[in-house]
């Protein structure tokens, strides 16, 4: 067990092809949030350097702590009296249930104006999503856009998707990308199998380029990789077969919360009628954002809302989260119906929020990735649909999981800036997938759907508000009441049906 953490670890940097030294390795496994250190160091790794030495990761935790002093980590490790142990406390003999891999959010710099936050923002994600394209045998002599001649034979560029804009008349693809030497023009014809997939505005790309003679004319693309999934990756499964149940969507405070939906799943939680075995081989809940309705979220909300005031609404939402089992720990990210401001990454909830809470919840930002028994989880609401389904021939709310997979594929939750999902300035891009998680949960659609995705579960975990009026306008059809149980040492899934009364629980997939 406490060996799994050091997998994740050596995993990480193999899909980043490069070699961690064994010291480095338990100097790593000292600190709070491996994973984010583990990326600061590739971001400062040598390139030609053949792997991360202990004298490396000595050097990057001392200069973290002459900026930042010894204390500057973004979590707070929480004494949970449901764990015993500080959560984040790696050193502690057995691996905890729970464990923070790291959370998206990160405080956006102070002094920093706009524009050159913004700068870092797009500069960090563009390092993050390059170095997973780094070394691929289908992106030979990969160069800076500042760097490509036309005399070029076999050449290679990573690039930002800045534009796409199609031919008049043959409606082939002309691409603006750019990086940070340069920006060039490139050309897809419309069937070559680089273009099935649409380019979205801010995706991160890698072509494989073919120049014409002419120096005149727009270098061809003769192929397409993106950062994607490896084909072949460690997964992690919990070596106990405990589960967890997935939610999303509370809406605590609308008055089309589904108040005897929930009670229904409080009464199957704390054992009382039919799958009571079931129910007490559950260890965590997780919800995926939007806890409560909030208020201003939408034009006229306060005639959908039975509670006008917010914390009264989070006070609701705790005396309804202490109705279930206390040895549950509820795991919860916001929403952008939370009160915690609609940039994404958002914070946790506040401490003022979380008063009313009761002391088994964790409240982590969203996004947030997880592991829970050694297995990976990514916990997004899923704000980023309202961009990516409009950009994407054939999206629908009715189907989020075919859009979790394209943010899979480009490695980030919500690449689209300028859309419906305010981005929030930080230097770091909490939003680029990274580590793999080997379940993503999002909710925002209201819908409930599984899929899979490279052996990635993909789960949309419905909601407890029944159809609204706005959705209506939106033509956004819930599906609410459901909860997506895993089994976390098979990933094996029920769905449970809160939406009719419980007489059995049945075993599917939904
Ligand atoms: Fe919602």
């Amino acid at each position: 067990m406490p060996n799994e953490l050091r997998d994740h670890l050596v995993a990480y940097f193999e899909e980043h092809r490069t070699l961690v030294e064994a010291g480095a390795l338990t100097l790593l496994l000292s600190e709070r949030q491996p994973l984010v250190l583990s990326q600061e160091i590739l971001e400062r790794l040598d390139p030609q350097a053949p792997f991360v030495t202990r004298e490396l990761v000595e050097s990057i935790l001392s200069a973290r702590r002459a900026t930042h002093g010894p204390a500057a980590i973004t979590v707070t490790p929480r004494r949970d009296p449901a764990l015993g142990v500080p959560a984040t406390d790696l050193r502690a003999a057995d691996l905890p249930i729970f464990q923070l891999i790291q959370e998206g959010f990160s405080e956006p710099p102070k002094q920093h104006l706009p524009l050159q936050a913004y700068g870092d923002l797009f500069r960090h994600r563009f390092a993050a999503l390059s170095r997973l394209l780094k070394g691929r045998p289908d992106l030979p002599n990969q160069r800076p856009i500042a760097g490509l001649r036309h005399t070029d034979e076999e050449v290679s560029v990573v690039g930002m998707v800045r534009s796409v804009r199609e031919t008049p008349q043959k409606h082939h693809l002309i691409l603006m990308v750019e990086d940070d030497t340069g920006a060039i023009e490139l050309f897809v014809p419309k069937d070559s199998p680089g273009a099935l997939l649409p380019f979205l505005p801010d995706e991160v790309v890698g072509f494989k380029l073919k120049f014409s003679r002419d120096p005149e004319r727009i270098p061809r693309v003769e192929a397409v990789e993106r950062p994607d999934v490896p084909a072949r990756r460690t997964v992690h499964r919990s070596p106990t077969a405990r589960r967890t149940l997935f939610l999303s969507d509370l809406h605590i405070g609308s008055k089309t919360f589904l108040a005897d939906e929930w009670g229904r799943l409080t009464d199957f939680l704390r054992g009382e009628g039919p799958g009571g075995e079931l129910a007490a081989t559950i260890d965590q809940i997780v919800v995926a954002g939007d806890l409560v309705d909030g208020i201003g979220i939408y034009p006229h909300q306060e005639r959908d809302l039975a509670i006008a005031d917010v914390s009264e609404q989070y006070q609701e939402l705790g005396r309804r989260l202490k109705e279930l089992p206390e040895r549950l720990t509820i795991i919860v990210v916001p929403g952008n119906h939370d009160a915690v401001g609609p940039a994404e990454p958002q914070p946790a909830l506040s401490p003022a929020l979380q008063e009313g809470l009761p002391p088994n919840v964790r409240a982590l930002a969203n996004p947030s990735t997880f592991s829970l028994s050694g297995v990976v989880v990514e916990a997004y609401h899923g704000r980023s649909l309202d961009d990516l389904i409009p950009a994407i021939p054939g999206a629908t709310y009715a189907r989020p999981t075919a859009v979790m997979k394209r943010m899979l594929q480009m490695r980030h939750l919500a690449p689209i800036y300028g859309g419906r999902t305010p981005l929030l300035p930080s230097a770091r891009d909490g939003l680029v997938v990274d580590p793999l998680p080997d379940l993503l949960v999002t909710g925002h659609a209201h819908t409930y759907g599984v899929d899979q995705y490279r052996g990635v579960l993909l789960l949309s975990a419905s909601t407890w508000q029944a159809e609204t009026e706005y959705q209506r306008m939106r033509n956004i059809t819930p599906v609410p009441a459901r909860g997506a149980l895993v089994d976390l040492s098979t990933m094996e899934l029920h769905t449970l049906d809160f939406s009719r009364p419980v007489t059995a629980v049945h075993r599917g997939a939904g």
